[in-house]
C-alpha cells in the first residue's frame, strides 16, 4: 500500500487521533524546521511524525552527535517508521507527547519540540497536557515548533511562551500554520 493510501486509512480508523487525511508536504516541513538551527539544537523532540515526512528531513539535517525522540501513539505509523527508521542518533517511542521527559536522560532538556499533533481535535485535557509536557521538557531558549490547520492554538501557546510568530503556507494540503514559540 502507497503511503498516502495508508495514512487515509489511518485517518478513517481513528479521526481524533490521526487529524489529517494524507500526509505533510515536504514545503511545509521546510517551513517547519527553517527555524532549528542544527549546529546547535541537538535534542530533538518530534511528535506526531505519522508516515515520517518531517522525520526524513530532521534526519537528513541533524548533526552526528544530535538525538532525536520520535513520538507517535499509532500501533501503523510506529512499526512502519520503527521498521525503516535504522538510525543510532533516533529513538522511535511508541507513547503519547503527554509523556516526554520519561523518555530524556535525567537532568537533560531538549532544544526544540517538532509537532503535528492536531491540538484543536483533543480533549481539552490532552492538549492542556501535551502542551504543558512539551513547555517542561524544552531548555529555557528552547523552541516549540508547531503547524495547525487554523490560528486557534495562538491563545493557548501565548499563554505559555514568551514570544509566538505565525507563518502561512499554502503550499500544502490543507493550507497549514506554522507557529514558532520561544520559550524565553
Ligand atoms: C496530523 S498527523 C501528522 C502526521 C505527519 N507529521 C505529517 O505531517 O504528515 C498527526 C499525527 O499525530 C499522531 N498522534 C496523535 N495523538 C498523539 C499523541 N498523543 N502522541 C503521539 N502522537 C500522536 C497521529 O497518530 C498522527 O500520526
Amino acid at each position: 500500500m502507497t503511503t498516502k493510501r495508508n495514512f487515509i486509512k489511518q485517518f478513517f480508523k481513528d479521526k481524533k487521533m490521526v487529524g489529517a487525511v494524507a500526509p505533510s508536504s515536504k514545503f511545509l516541513g521546510q517551513r517547519m524546521l527553517e527555524n532549528v538551527d542544527f549546529s546547535s539544537d541537538k535534542i530533538i523532540v518530534e511528535l506526531g511524525p505519522g508516515t515520517g515526512v518531517f522525520t526524513d528531513l530532521i534526519i537528513a539535517r541533524m548533526a552526528e552527535d544530535a538525538q532525536l525522540f520520535v513520538f507517535e501513539l499509532n500501533d501503523n505509523f510506529y512499526n512502519s517508521l520503527n521498521d525503516r527508521i535504522n538510525d543510532p542518533r533516533v529513538k522511535i517511542i511508541h507513547d503519547s507527547a503527554e509523556h516526554i521527559m520519561e523518555y530524556l536522560n535525567k537532568d537533560t532538556r531538549a532544544d526544540v519540540v517538532i509537532s503535528s499533533l492536531p491540538l484543536m481535535i483533543f480533549s481539552e485535557e490532552l492538549r492542556n497536557s501535551v502542551v504543558q509536557e512539551s513547555f517542561d521538557c524544552l531548555k529555557e531558549e528552547g523552541k516549540y515548533i508547531q503547524f495547525q490547520y487554523s490560528k486557534q492554538s495562538k491563545k493557548l501557546l501565548q499563554s505559555k511562551y514568551a514570544d509566538v510568530s505565525i507563518k502561512f503556507t499554502v503550499k500544502n494540503f490543507p493550507p497549514a500554520f506554522v507557529y514558532t514559540c520561544l520559550k524565553a
